[in-house]
């Protein structure tokens, strides 16, 4: 399948950058301290689909040494401006040779498997797996299949009924309302189920799984958070 990055461009760059942690992202990050550090010994990192570096540097902020790597130079270019002395990598063709084997403690992907195609994302995983020190582990956070299906405090997808009858692989349409840039977003719907095969084909497991709820008294104006996730957070190791 042809499956474009809506984010190798720089119109969506500029409106990515603008994105904090309010909101329905709120959600996506609100667990992650405690999850690493239950989970995660040590402390180098790297950021997969680190994006406009929004993620990267709340690792850093957690007091890790992070890399963040893309294959988007838009996202890139603006992550640089914002964090000059940070490390973000262009990885085309998600070629992690650069990178060396055995040595993160942690491999976050924050939504970017959301954009992945299902062939490709066995393979990705296999070699994030390699990356990890003996003791790593990876966080994965990816959107929930209802997320396409529901209105949200940061999203809308009232305009694309056919959302409903896409079954796991089929590309998937959402706007994001919490920035400047209206066009959807063009993802790939992928159930548990097929995450859990991916895993299992890339030598990994699942070790933990989230589904963020929001309490109700948070700051935002939840629309369906309360009750149903947006997120699923997956902690990853290899299999032995
Ligand atoms: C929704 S953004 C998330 C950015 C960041 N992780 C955050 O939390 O703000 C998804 C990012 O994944 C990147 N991406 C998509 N496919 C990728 C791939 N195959 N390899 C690396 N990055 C990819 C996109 O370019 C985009 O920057």
């Amino acid at each position: 399948m042809d499956f474009i990055n809506c984010y190798a461009d720089s119109n969506r760059a500029d409106a990515y950058a603008t994105l904090e942690f309010a909101n329905t992202y709120y959600l996506a990050y609100r667990d992650l301290p405690a999850i690493l550090a239950k989970h995660v010994t040590g402390t180098r990192a790297l950021d997969f689909g680190c994006g406009t570096g929004r993620s990267t540097r709340l690792l850093r902020k957690l007091g890790f040494d992070v890399t963040g790597v893309d294959v988007s130079e838009d996202m890139l270019r603006i992550a640089r401006g914002i964090d000059p002395l940070g490390d973000y990598r262009l990885v085309p063709g998600d070629n992690f040779s650069e990178l060396e084997v055995g040595t993160f403690d942690l491999v976050l992907s924050a939504f970017t498997f959301d954009n992945i195609p299902g062939a490709l994302k066995v393979r990705i995983f296999r070699d994030l797996g390699r990356l990890l020190t003996p003791s790593g582990a990876i966080a994965s956070i990816v959107s929930s299949p209802e997320i396409y299906t529901h209105e949200w405090a940061s999203f809308t997808t009232k305009n694309f009924p056919e959302n409903a009858s896409a079954r796991s692989g089929d590309v998937v349409r959402i706007i994001v309302t919490d920035h400047r840039d209206g066009r959807p977003v063009e993802d790939i719907l992928w159930t548990d189920e097929s995450y859990q095969d991916v895993y299992k084909e890339a030598s990994l497991q699942a070790i933990q799984v989230l589904k963020p709820l929001a309490k109700g008294d948070e700051p935002y104006p939840w629309v369906n958070e309360t009750k149903i996730p947006p997120w699923v957070i997956y902690v990853l190791r290899p299999v032995m």
